[in-house]
């Protein structure tokens, strides 16, 4: 397995090209599933999750090619016109969870799917009951053997009035890729927000769907006989910028992301203004520098408009090397501090409490062996890597692999003294 090398201290100045978004390519790809036609994704990112999920559409028979255009966006052009299979199995989705997002799309067209159950990770035990529960309000029957859920729909799914238990990201793109095709009108209550099922409604209705209430918490979704193919440009990654956004505020650089959205990153950005860091919108994207000490800020992780819990592990650096102290309480997934042992072995000073984190802020972090446990995590190690002295190895970087696209060439070309290790 391999490893990253990082020698810390360096400010980090320069330019880095935010590539698009892995939470909004993964359901983009998903929903070529609806459609005959040819849907063609530009600016998908290549990350690990996202060969996985090539692996899985392929495995249902949909042809995948990715045309070597020479563009700087790295496209696919997905055909779903011959599928020939219906099942997702375990040791594709247990690689990659939003794998059970096959579900509404496969129902929706062919009236049955099969797929593993995702099962947790390391961040939770991550149910799919409001998935589930929303799909069978559609009128699929379903049932759950041999860690299988097999869901069927003979006579297609009919439209229905839905309320979400809780505002989840994924069970909003499973309904609402299952609604676009059922019959007549599903109306979702308490949906998720996020700007990632935002593009998705983009390009859902610019395959024909009509989908009212996009950027609420109430979807209106009247259904189609069949949708047909289009192109679509993939958002930036709202995640991936604020990282590296937090990356040049703990190194006291100044970094430009090249394509970063500053209405995706509000409350973030909100919070590293109050603790000192400064952040201007630019032609073209963001840029963030820090001079002076941080100043410690309170935060509590919520569905989006609010704090999103993928940057919660990268902020908590930011705060482990300010002056202060500062409350994180993440309020999201169950067990989302598995980087706190090691930023404490980096010389942090966090308490633990439940779902809270008191962090005491220190002046310097010293580089040390980690090791990375979840994607959000590892990027998390990297920073505190960047704002240490010394050296740090982070092993299980295959983590990293998951969300973070050309991550060493990315910040090596703005001053780190980063390296990957052959494992
Ligand atoms: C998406 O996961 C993202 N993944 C996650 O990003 C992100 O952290 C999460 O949304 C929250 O923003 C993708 O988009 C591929 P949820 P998802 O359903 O859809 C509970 C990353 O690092 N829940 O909104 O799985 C669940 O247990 C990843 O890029 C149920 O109880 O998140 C969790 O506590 C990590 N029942 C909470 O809701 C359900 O049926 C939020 O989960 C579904 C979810």
């Amino acid at each position: 397995m391999d490893s990253i090398r990082i020698r810390g201290g360096r400010p980090l100045h320069g330019d880095v090209e935010i590539s698009g978004a892995k939470n909004a390519a993964l359901p983009l790809m998903i929903a070529a599933l609806l459609t005959s036609e040819p849907v063609t994704l530009s600016r998908v990112p290549k990350l690990a999750d996202i060969a996985t999920l090539t692996k899985l559409l392929s495995e249902l028979g949909v042809d995948i090619a990715a045309p070597d255009n020479g563009d700087a966006d790295h496209s696919l052009i997905l055909r779903a016109g011959n599928i020939t299979s219906t099942v997702a199995p375990y040791e594709l989705v247990r690689r990659m969870r939003a794998s059970v997002l096959v579900l509404g799309p496969l129902l929706a067209r062919f009236g049955e799917a099969t797929v593993s159950l995702p099962g947790g990770c390391a961040i939770g035990t991550r149910p799919v009951d409001i998935h589930l529960a929303g799909l069978e309000r559609l009128g699929a029957q379903i049932s759950l053997e041999d860690g299988y859920i097999h869901a069927s729909a003979p006579d297609g799914l009919k439209g229905a009035e839905y309320h979400l238990a809780a505002p989840s990201v994924g069970a909003t793109e499973n309904l609402l890729m299952a609604a676009v095709l059922a019959e007549g009108e599903t109306v979702l209550h308490n949906a998720a927000r996020e700007p990632e099922i935002t593009d998705l409604i983009h390009c859902l209705s610019a395959m024909g769907a009509v989908i009212d209430g996009t950027d609420s918490d109430c979807l209106r979704i009247t259904g189609q006989t069949k949708l047909h193919g289009t192109g679509h440009r993939i958002m930036a990654d709202r995640i991936e910028a604020g990282t590296y956004a937090i990356a040049a505020a703990v190194t006291g650089g100044a970094v430009e992301l090249l394509g970063a959205r500053a209405p995706h990153l509000e409350t973030p950005i909100e919070c590293w203004r109050q603790a000192g860091i400064t952040v201007e919108e630019t032609a073209r994207g963001l840029r963030v520098s820090s001079a002076g000490r941080i100043q410690s800020v309170n935060l509590t992780t919520h569905p989006y408009p609010g704090f999103p819990t993928d940057l919660q592990a990268q902020t908590m650096v930011l705060m482990a090397l300010a002056e202060g102290s500062a409350l994180i309480s993440e309020t999201v997934f169950e067990n989302r501090f598995m980087h706190v042992p090691e930023l404490s072995r980096m010389g942090a000073d966090i308490e633990l409490h439940g779902g809270n984190a008191l962090v005491r802020g220190v002046k310097a972090l010293r580089g040390a062996p980690v090791m990375a446990t979840d994607l959000r995590a590892s990027s998390c190690l990297v920073l505190a890597g960047l704002a240490a002295e010394g050296e740090t190895i982070i092993s299980r970087v295959y983590h990293l692999d998951r969300g973070y696209e050309r991550l060493v060439d990315k910040l090596g070309a703005c001053g780190a003294k980063i390296e990957r290790l052959a494992g």
